[in-house]
Parts: C-alpha cells; structure tokens; sequence
C-alpha cells in the first residue's frame, strides 16, 4: 500500500513519522514544493528505518505527483502555519489556493485516494477540497477533531491528575479558537462523569484552554504545533488503512445531520477503508445544539470568504 503526505514542514515530516514508525504503508512519498526540502526528510527519516524497524520506504519529491501515483490515502498539510496572534481564519487567502491546486494534482495520479486535511482553516480547506475535486463525500475528512479532543483529554488529565489514557472526551464543531465544542458533559473517566470529580469552574477553565490549546502553542514556540497535529494525521491514517471502523471527531460534509447541511464541521463518525461512513448523533441538549449552530454559523461566513478569492 502507496501513502502520500503533501507538505514536508513541521506537521507533515511528524505525520510521516509517525507513519512510518507504526508501518502503516510499505510506500511513503513526501512531496514539497521547496527544492530538496522532501527529499531531505525523506532520507532523514529513511535513516531511523533501522533503529526503529520500520520497512516502510520513504521517497521525497519536488513538487513530481507522478511519484505519488496509485496512492490509498493523501494528507494534505499544505500551506502556512499560524504566526503568534494569528487566527487559523487568517490564513485562508493563501492557503485555499494551495489547498486546491495540492487536491488536483493528487487525484490526477491516485483518482481513487482518500483525501485527509490537516491545512488550515482546516473545515474551509476540507469544504474546497470537496467541492473543487467533487469526490464523494466520503473521501474528504478533515482531522481536527481528533487533534482538539486529545488536547480536551490532556486538559481534563492535567485537572484530574490521571492519564490521558483513562479520559473519553469529544470536541465536535469547527477546528477554530471560537468555534470549537469541548463536550464536557459528555466527557468521563473511566466511564463515570468528570462532573463527580472536577467543579464547574474548573471544567469551564478546562474547555477555554482546549479551545485555544493551538494558539498557546503557537505564542510559545512562534509558529504552530506540529507533534499533535501529525500524530492526529497519522491516526486518522491509520483508521483508514488498518479499516477499524473507529469513531473519531472528524470535519465531514453534512446532509442534515446535526441540523446542517452543505457544510464541512466536525462530528463524531466512523472511520475505515473507505473514509467515513456514518456521522453518529450524541444526543446534544439544548444548549450544545445552539453551540453548533453558532459554530456551523462562523464556519459557513468563512466558506464564504472563498468566492471572494481569485482561485
Ligand atoms: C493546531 O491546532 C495546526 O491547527 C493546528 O495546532
């Protein structure tokens, strides 16, 4: 099985990583557009095959699709990251197009590939993605559901003092600082409520953190993070290729579900060989239920920004 991961910064090198450590293909291409740069991480990496174990081979290309052709499964990080004090929004202008062109050149070598969006604004780029290359919903899936939940769990583990591990915890909605969903009555340890152990106030104090988890980064390494996005990129990779018909937050197109439609935004669904293939319903109250119409709401304002662009 042939894997790619267009865009060799930060994020996409960790995403193939951690690709390659947990084997999840026999072939990995990285492809850049800077001149070498693929290349480079390609045959780094390549020289951690034998101290990690991995048979994975890893191949760089500049900005060459024809290495990637007959791949299963494409991630996209693509673009530029996030400058401190910069919102995800912000980089919609030059990322789309980016974004867009990437879409083309993957499916013009591997038409039948599952596309993953990690590029940000992440649930604009998954929507332009989808509506550009008009794949079947099913192919395009953007991960920040997966990398914001972890986060939520990290927080809820620090407040409780456990392990992350012993946390089940969601964020559904946008993969944005403002419109993100932490779940926190839904959230447990070890299938109890965290509401028996934390008060309302810190659980509050837990959500506003995970709701800017990225931007703390950014502000304390001066660009955006890159071990938590990649390793949620490989994860979401790795549900697709091993078909585990995991339930993971992911950005989907929405008919309906969750009251919206036309609209890529994170919602729980099933994960598996070939990309998601059911959006489950969690029962949100009231109250969650306005949430993600107030998300779907800013979301959409954005999706709208990309008539405005010249792409
Ligand atoms: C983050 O939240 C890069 O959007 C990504 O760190």
């Amino acid at each position: 099985m042939k894997v790619t991961v267009v865009g060799a910064g930060a994020v996409g090198a960790t995403c193939a990583d951690n690709i390659a450590r947990k084997q999840l293909c026999d072939e990995l291409v990285i492809v850049d557009i800077k001149e070498g740069v693929a290349e480079g991480k390609a045959m780094d990496l390549m020289q951690t095959a034998q101290i990690e174990g991995f048979d994975t081979r890893i191949i760089g290309s500049t900005n060459d699709y024809e290495k990637t052709a007959g791949s299963t499964v494409a991630v996209i990080t693509s673009g530029i990251p996030r400058k401190p004090g910069m919102t995800r929004e912000e980089l919609i202008g030059i990322n789309a197009g980016i974004v867009k062109s990437v879409t083309e050149n993957i499916l013009k070598y591997s038409p039948d590939a599952i596309i993953v969006v990690i590029s940000n604004p992440m649930d604009t780029m998954s929507y332009l993605a989808l509506k550009s290359s008009k794949l079947p919903k099913n192919r395009i899936i953007g991960m920040g559901g997966i990398l914001d939940s972890s986060r939520f769990r990290y927080f809820l583990s620090q407040a409780m003092k456990c392990s992350p591990n012993d946390i089940q915890a969601m964020v559904i909605g946008g993969h944005g600082d403002t419109t993100m969903i932490p779940l926190t009555r839904l959230a447990t340890y070890m299938g109890t409520p965290v509401s028996n152990y934390l008060d309302a106030e810190t659980l509050k104090k837990v959500a506003a953190d995970t709701m800017v988890g990225g931007a703390t980064l950014t502000k304390l390494l001066g660009t955006s993070a890159w071990y938590a996005p990649g390793a949620s990129g490989a994860s979401l990779l790795e549900a697709i290729v091993r078909d585990e018909n995991r339930l993971m937050p992911c950005c989907v197109m929405l008919d309906g579900e969750y009251g919206q439609s036309d609209i890529c935004i994170g919602v729980p669904v099933h994960i598996g060989k070939n990309g998601w293939s059911k959006v489950v319903d969690v029962n949100l109250n009231d109250e969650e239920k306005a949430q993600f119409a107030k998300s779907a709401e800013a979301v959409r304002n954005m999706n709208h920004v990309l008539s405005t662009l010249n792409i």
